[in-house]
């Protein structure tokens, strides 16, 4: 039995969506001993990306892969051996740590990875919000698997997860943008984790943190989120809808204006949430446009490629959360029409 104190670093974290924010997270795991495995849509067995960090260093993953699309086959098969144990050839034994050794399921060792068939209890998140039903399907999750959702955005994993799950919420003011298969670290910001439960971190925490810069467990992780998603929800779509840098939004008064009203909107709905929501988010979404005047938001970058973009997991949360409190938010109903208008 694992001592709980323990990190537990057996246990192999598993990867949905090996991007810009789910690369830096396996990064920040291996470096903190912890084995990464990446799930994905196509058999490919390994992944090899480089992560260029801050201070230039250029990091080379490599990162062993599963496939996903043929899980619920592979469990269907494991259901029909356990009835029956002739129907379980030598080689599809688990290895120790639960995943098929390579050349099980009749696949070479040179050929395509095996398909998943372990039961994942550790499990990161980092696809875009929208696609995560599609990501999350056919993942075999175990009842009591602890998920780290990094993403934007909030809601995007809810209803979605095993009943005893521990969904553990990633909010990061990191920056990376991809370039082939380079992913560049353009800020290594403050990082929190957190959750809906009250409690402390989980025993892998400390392990983690002293690898992975400026990432902290707060006390006040639901404002730290709250923040970071009002930022999105009147940065993003308001220069994705207008193609302009960050750094526009207070220079233009209409522009200034929208971001204003999405703000004051922003706070009504999370004052009726919580009643100790200090209620200024406009200053801080300023101080953020500001901060990041040059920069690109992913809603723009996303709007640019034609991409389907995440106003549902941040405006869209926002007006839900109005909806069931009988409040009106007509600046982020509006903002969420024109978004959807050009790129539904
Ligand atoms: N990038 C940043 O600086 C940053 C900062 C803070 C927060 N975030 C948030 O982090 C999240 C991820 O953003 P990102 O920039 O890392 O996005 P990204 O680079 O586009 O990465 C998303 C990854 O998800 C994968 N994916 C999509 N559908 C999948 C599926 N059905 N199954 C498995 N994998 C799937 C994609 O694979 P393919 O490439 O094969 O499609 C891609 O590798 C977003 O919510 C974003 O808002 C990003």
């Amino acid at each position: 039995m694992t001592d709980p104190a323990s990190p537990d670093r057996a246990e192999p974290w598993y990867l949905l969506g090996a991007g810009n924010m789910g690369l830096l997270a396996a990064h920040y795991l291996r470096r903190a001993g912890f084995t990464v495995i990446v799930l994905r849509r196509d058999a490919t067995p390994r992944l090899d990306r480089t992560l260029i960090l801050p201070d230039g260093e250029a990091v080379l993953l490599h990162l062993d892969c599963q496939p996903i699309v043929r899980a619920g086959l592979a469990r269907e098969r494991e259901r029909s051996s356990r009835q029956d144990p002739r129907a379980l050839s030598d080689d599809s034994t688990s290895s120790v740590s639960g995943i098929p050794p390579a050349g099980s399921a009749g696949l070479s060792r040179a050929g395509p990875a095996p398909a998943t068939t372990t039961t994942i209890r550790r499990l990161v998140v980092a696809s875009k919000a929208p696609f995560s039903a599609a990501a999350l399907a056919g993942v075999p999750l175990a009842a009591d698997a602890t998920v780290l959702r990094l993403q934007n955005g909030l809601g995007s994993l809810d209803g979605r997860l095993p009943d005893g799950a521990r969904m553990i919420e990633v909010v990061s003011a990191s920056a990376v943008k991809r370039d082939g298969d380079t992913h560049r670290v353009v800020a290594e910001n403050d990082t929190w984790m957190g959750e809906n439960a009250a409690g402390g971190p989980p025993a892998w925490f400390s392990a983690l943190s002293a690898h992975w810069p400026k990432l902290h467990w707060p006390d006040d992780f639901r404002h730290r989120q709250w923040r970071k998603l009002v930022g999105n929800a009147v940065i993003n779509p308001l220069t994705g809808l207008h193609d302009v840098a960050n750094g526009r939004i207070f220079q233009d008064p209409t522009l200034a204006a929208e971001a204003e009203a999405l703000s004051r909107e922003a706070d009504r709905v999370l004052t009726s949430l919580d009643p100790t929501w200090p209620g200024d988010s406009l200053a801080g979404v300023r101080a953020l446009a500001d901060a990041t005047a040059g920069n690109t938001s992913s809603m723009r970058a996303d709007m640019q490629a034609g991409a389907v973009t995440e106003i549902d997991a941040i405006n869209g949360w926002l007006l839900r959360q109005a909806e069931a409190l009988d409040i009106d938010l007509p600046s982020h109903r509006r903002i969420i029409a024109a978004v959807k208008a050009r790129h539904p």
